[in-house]
């Protein structure tokens, strides 16, 4: 088990970054915000797979925080983090401050238009243009060859594909699959928010997920489908923000025409908000 160089500043991850480049070696990137779980070390083992030197990035970024949301409560826990990076044998971890992100007198944005409306957008309008920013940062602090997201976070890494195409960042993104808990629910840094008993009752979501799709597949019309996927959530306790069928690539609305389509889902259990999503190819 070797632990991982870990640099403070971009200065020093740029030097390390660039004599690993020198010498040919293919690089990946794993942005994360930390208090890391099975997910997340799926993205770690996945960028191995793909690359000789893997960098994981961790920053709790305030700029995808509204002031009424959990930046001060986020779980953060470097040493256990670095602990598991270091028995997968990770590389590099940048961990930079707030400061060294965003020092006295920043005053640059990233807007995305095309896959960031809608969705996460309507309760979180702040989110998008926070993530857009932080990872162009990363991106361009370690530039690597290639970058590993989670699909967990779909609208995300659609909002990310955008803006790396629409700026000619060159560098390849890559989704991956999503990692389930026993009973179904999507991994997630929040989730250890939850009780017991909403814990146990948070099953539901991904439950709905594949109930809905079955009723698709079944030729339940999509409104109808939705509407029932709704109900049930919150005959099951949540307060639904949304459950929609989009476009898979663009997340724009779609047609009968559309083959390939995504299910998203957020709710809150008490104070606990949970996303997930699943494909959904609809027979020709
Ligand atoms: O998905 C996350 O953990 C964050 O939104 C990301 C992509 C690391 C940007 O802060």
């Amino acid at each position: 088990m070797t632990r991982p160089r870990i640099f403070e500043t971009i200065a020093g991850l740029r030097a390390d970054v660039e004599a690993a480049r020198r010498s040919g070696r293919r690089i990946a990137m794993v942005p994360t915000m930390g208090a890391l779980h099975e997910g997340h070390l799926s993205l770690v083992r996945a960028a191995q797979a793909k690359a000789d030197l893997v960098i994981v990035s961790i920053f709790v970024n305030p700029t995808q925080f509204a002031p009424n949301e959990d930046f001060d409560a986020y779980p953060r826990d470097n040493d256990s983090d670095i602990a598991k990076l270091s028995e997968l044998g990770v590389d590099a971890v940048f961990l930079p401050t707030v400061g060294e992100m965003y020092p006295k007198g920043f005053a640059t944005g990233v807007s995305v238009g095309g896959p960031s409306q809608g969705l996460e957008s309507v309760t979180r309008p702040h989110f998008f243009n926070g993530v857009a920013l932080v990872v162009t940062k990363l991106l361009l602090a370690a530039l690597p060859d290639l970058a590993i997201f989670g699909e967990k976070d779909y609208q995300q890494l659609c909002v990310i594909r955008q803006f790396v195409r629409d700026l000619n960042i060159p560098i390849e993104i890559e989704g991956a699959p999503t990692v389930r808990e026993d009973d179904g629910l999507a991994m997630s840094s929040r989730n250890r928010y939850l009780g017991p008993d909403d814990r146990k009752r948070a099953a539901l979501l991904p439950a709905v997920l594949r109930e809905t799709l079955q009723a698709l597949d079944a030729g339940t019309p999509v409104a109808d489908a939705l509407d029932r996927g709704r109900s049930r959530l919150t005959d099951g306790g949540f307060e639904v923000d949304y459950l929609e069928l989009r476009t898979a690539d663009t997340l724009a609305p779609f047609d009968d025409a559309t083959r390939e389509l995504r299910l998203l889902v957020a709710a809150k259990l008490g104070a606990t908000r949970l996303i997930d999503n699943i494909p959904w190819s609809r027979a020709s």
